[in-house]
């Protein structure tokens, strides 16, 4: 279990999107969760996503993409190995995302780790996401610049690059220090040794992003569309001219299905909980029957939410969840639809609710055959 050594309330007041901070041992006696060669075994993998990034011997910037088969290149200096979305692939790695739940799951991008030799990093860069940087193994000199507009450039097809910056921070990371990088800092971060790097990423959709997807929604739900019409056509003097009230009509239906918070709840609520990276999704073979899985609750099973997968609801309509890009109704037990999204495992606490709303516990069963839940 990792435990945060960080004044919540003042980070968020003073840090949160608004400045880098290097949290000095945010977490004491820190221990990796993973070791080198799983990393390694990791970027073996076809499903998972990794890239290796070096320079090469005339110091131009490579990457490569894995799955990766052979790792010579780790052998020798200014390489890092990264792997994207660890939370969903190793348990262990995966509790390190627990202590950032005091910001909302929806927020949550996932845990990448790098491995680096001596001199190894990705070379500057500004992300569109905010960053915890966790120290493992090794020492690792980080250098974070203030939010300036820096010109970037492609410096090989997989890195974006900035230009020089001067920096704001200029720390040393040691096992357990945090770095927090808030979105559009530049920064940049070279191993003084073999290191290993966590990063819990929040990623935010941006404008495009939002419209892209619901429009995408709006074209699915064809049976709502509704078409401009002008039955008050007058005789035209101008027949060049839009006139005003035609743009209104116009602005009008593009706002018709998205004019109050609500009506983007049903699309946005599967948006947000859909996974962006492969879920490693293990459905039982043979089903939980519902008793079975009252028993395993009688017996002290814990539940634990599958790595990465997201869970989430809405204030306004408490009745409805959003599991993996699904809405489900839980109106009948909507208290153990919010314990599904607020907590990353469940037990005992829900005996009583399952044993007494069979409905309750057929949708947990469900959730179980699904391999969104699992106990060990
Ligand atoms: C790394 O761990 O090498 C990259 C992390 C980052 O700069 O976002
Ligand atoms: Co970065």
């Amino acid at each position: 279990m990792f435990e945060l050594n960080l004044d919540i309330n003042h980070f968020l007041d003073i840090y949160w999107q608004k400045k880098p901070l290097l949290i000095k041992q945010g977490f004491l006696d820190f221990q990796d969760p993973i070791m080198p060669d799983e990393i390694a075994g990791l970027a073996m993998e076809e499903e998972i996503e990794s890239r290796l990034v070096y320079r090469d011997k005339q110091g131009k910037w490579q990457a490569e993409h894995g799955p990766f088969s052979s790792f010579e290149k780790l052998e020798e200096d200014a390489t890092s190995l990264l792997i994207q979305a660890v939370d969903h692939w190793h348990s262990d790695a995966q509790q390190l995302i627990r202590p950032f739940r005091f910001l909302p799951n929806w927020r949550l991008d996932d845990l990448m780790i790098s491995y680096s030799t001596k001199n190894g990093g990705v070379g500057p860069h500004i992300d569109n996401y905010d960053v915890f940087i966790i120290q493992g193994l090794g020492k690792r000199h980080w250098r974070v610049g203030a939010k300036n507009k820096l010109k970037e450039f492609t410096a090989h097809s997989a890195l974006k690059h900035c230009e020089a910056f001067s920096a704001i921070l200029d720390v040393e990371l040691e096992p357990g220090d945090i770095l927090y990088i808030p979105v559009g800092f530049p920064h940049e971060g070279y191993a003084i040794e073999p290191s290993i790097n966590y990063s819990v990423g929040f990623r935010a959709p941006d404008q495009n992003d939002l419209l892209s997807s619901f429009t995408d929604h709006c074209l699915d739900e064809q049976e709502t569309c509704v078409r401009y019409i002008d039955k008050e056509m007058q005789h035209r003097e101008k027949p060049g001219k839009i006139e005003r009230q035609e743009l209104t009509n116009l602005h009008e239906i593009m706002l018709k299905s998205c004019k109050t918070p609500e009506q983007l709840m049903p699309w946005l609520g599967k948006m947000l909980s859909e996974s962006v990276h492969d879920l490693d999704i293990a459905i039982c073979s043979v089903e939980h029957s519902n008793t079975q899985i009252l028993e395993q609750f009688n017996e002290g099973a814990q539940f634990t939410r599958l790595g990465g997968l997201r869970a989430i609801y809405f204030e306004q309509d408490p009745d409805f969840v959003y599991i993996n890009g699904t809405q489900y109704n839980c109106e009948e037990f909507n208290t153990l639809g919010h314990q599904l999204c607020d907590q990353d495992e469940v037990g005992s606490e829900l005996i009583e609710l399952l044993s007494e709303n069979e409905n309750a516990l057929i949708f947990f069963t469900y959730l179980v055959n699904s391999g969104y839940w699992y106990t060990v």
